[in-house]
């Protein structure tokens, strides 16, 4: 288990895109650690959520760090982007990169955290020849491209395996889970060995959204 507090990191995908700058403030005085941003291509995934142009916007809000997870094909093509848009982690898709360990060289030569999410299909075992090159893998629990869908119970079993896997070679890996995140299934994932947890709807459409992340916060699962 991991010995990290575990972070907490509201997906922008599920604010209220006609007033975002109150969802971000809402954020910003919360408990939460990370923005996370969500940049779909509708090439990789069967949507287009927002692009460069919104993130910057967000980050001149923002006053915590934008944890960006790039739904996109060839990503390489704008990580530069990217970072001059506000990103401080910056995650590819295993699915989507050919050459991925130049990728994550990219992501450290600007500065910016490098992470790699897995598709719900994708062994985690693909990981083993770059494992100590990530500072995050982001585990999807459910197929990615939109918010507000139902957890994949096989996650927790991933997480255990990252865990062996990466054991002695990378104990400070962050394991980010995305998807389908509520406080139903947030300890358990915690117990597992996941120390960043990804929640868009449970946060946004949940009536006092600053409570909501308190609980998840506030979550001992020891
Ligand atoms: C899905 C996105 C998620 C999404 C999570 O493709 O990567 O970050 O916003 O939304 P919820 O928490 O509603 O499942
Ligand atoms: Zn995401």
């Amino acid at each position: 288990m991991s010995t990290i507090k575990h972070l907490i990191a509201p997906s922008v995908l599920a604010a209220d895109f006609a007033n975002l700058s109150k969802d971000i403030q809402m954020v910003n005085e919360s408990e939460a650690d990370w923005f996370h941003i969500d940049i779909m291509d509708g090439v990789f995934v069967p949507n287009i959520s927002f692009g460069f142009p919104v993130m910057q916007a967000i980050s001149k809000h923002a006053t915590k760090p934008l944890d960006v997870h790039l739904m996109i094909v060839d990503p390489d093509r704008y990580l530069k982007t990217c970072k001059e848009n506000g990103a401080e982690i910056i995650t590819v898709h295993y699915e989507a990169c050919t050459h991925l360990h130049r990728t994550l060289a990219g992501i450290k030569e600007l500065d910016c955290k490098a992470g790699v999410a897995l598709n719900p299909h994708t062994s985690v075992q693909l990981l083993k020849d770059v494992i100590g090159d990530i500072d995050l893998v982001c585990l999807m629990s459910v197929n990615p491209g939109f918010g507000g869908q139902k957890f994949i119970e096989n996650t927790y079993t991933k997480i255990r395996e990252l865990r062996t896997l990466a054991a002695g070679v990378n104990d400070n890996l962050r394991i980010e889970i995305d998807g389908g995140v509520t406080i139903a299934n947030a300890a358990k994932l915690i117990r597992a060995g996941a120390d960043v947890l990804v929640a868009g709807s449970f946060v946004f459409n949940s009536s006092a959204p600053l409570d909501t992340i308190k609980e998840l916060k506030a979550i001992d699962a020891n």
